[in-house]
């Protein structure tokens, strides 16, 4: 573990069956644009201005669901999910700028839809806690081929930081919420599973809409 994850947290990690298949499936999404196939430059510049705006309202989107928080590990959670991701857009932006690229000021219909969904899932934390279990656990299914991508199109260090970054950090991430989860599930399974399968929804939606010209 990284000296800045929750040092309170258990090792008590059971991975909640039905969520792991939800991140998954996310990953399985997302794979064939890493791969072989995948992202042309043109293409990865155009998924890098699309992750700029998906994690630019990050803070103020886990701070609200934060808000619903009931219990003080609960609190503590999300004041760290907050500190851990609220920078991470600038790395995009920055990457695009090495590239010689730069973010758009329109916002994509997916990431619209995306800031939707997620200020609509209702009063519990559980949807949001189910929400960040998916999110969390995709990075884990694509580690070979993000380092593919990154020896395919050439990217050096400063063309990569926003998916070198989550690829990384979300492996800790994925550990935590699955911990979490372990204890606050069975309090509203249902509400868990609406946020994991709408937030998987929105991820798949980022690559439907995705242009492969
Ligand atoms: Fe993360």
């Amino acid at each position: 573990m990284s000296a800045s994850s929750l040092p309170s947290l258990s090792q008590e990690r059971t991975p909640i069956l039905e969520l792991e298949v939800l991140a998954e499936k996310a990953a399985n999404a997302f794979r064939p644009f890493l791969g072989p196939e995948g992202f042309d430059l043109a293409q990865y510049r155009q998924f890098l201005n699309t992750m700029y705006h998906y994690t630019a309202r990050s803070g103020e989107m886990i701070q609200h669901a934060g808000s619903k928080a009931h219990d003080e590990e609960l609190k503590q959670f999300f004041k760290y999910m907050c500190n851990e991701e609220q920078g991470h857009y600038l790395l995009a932006k920055e990457d695009l700028k090495e590239l010689g690229g730069e973010v758009s000021e329109e916002i994509p219909q997916s990431v619209q839809d995306f800031h939707h969904t997620w200020f609509s899932l209702g009063d519990t934390i559980y949807a949001y806690l189910g929400a960040i279990y998916v999110f969390e656990n995709i990075a884990k299914h694509v580690q070979k081929e993000g380092k593919d991508l990154f020896a395919r199109l050439n990217l050096n260090k400063k063309q990569r930081r926003w998916v070198a970054v989550h690829l990384e950090a979300d492996l800790v991430h994925g550990d935590e919420i699955i911990d979490l989860c372990s204890r606050y599930f069975d309090n509203n399974p249902s509400a868990c599973l609406e946020g994991g399968r709408a937030m998987c929804n929105c991820w798949i939606n980022v690559f439907t809409h995705f242009g492969r010209a």
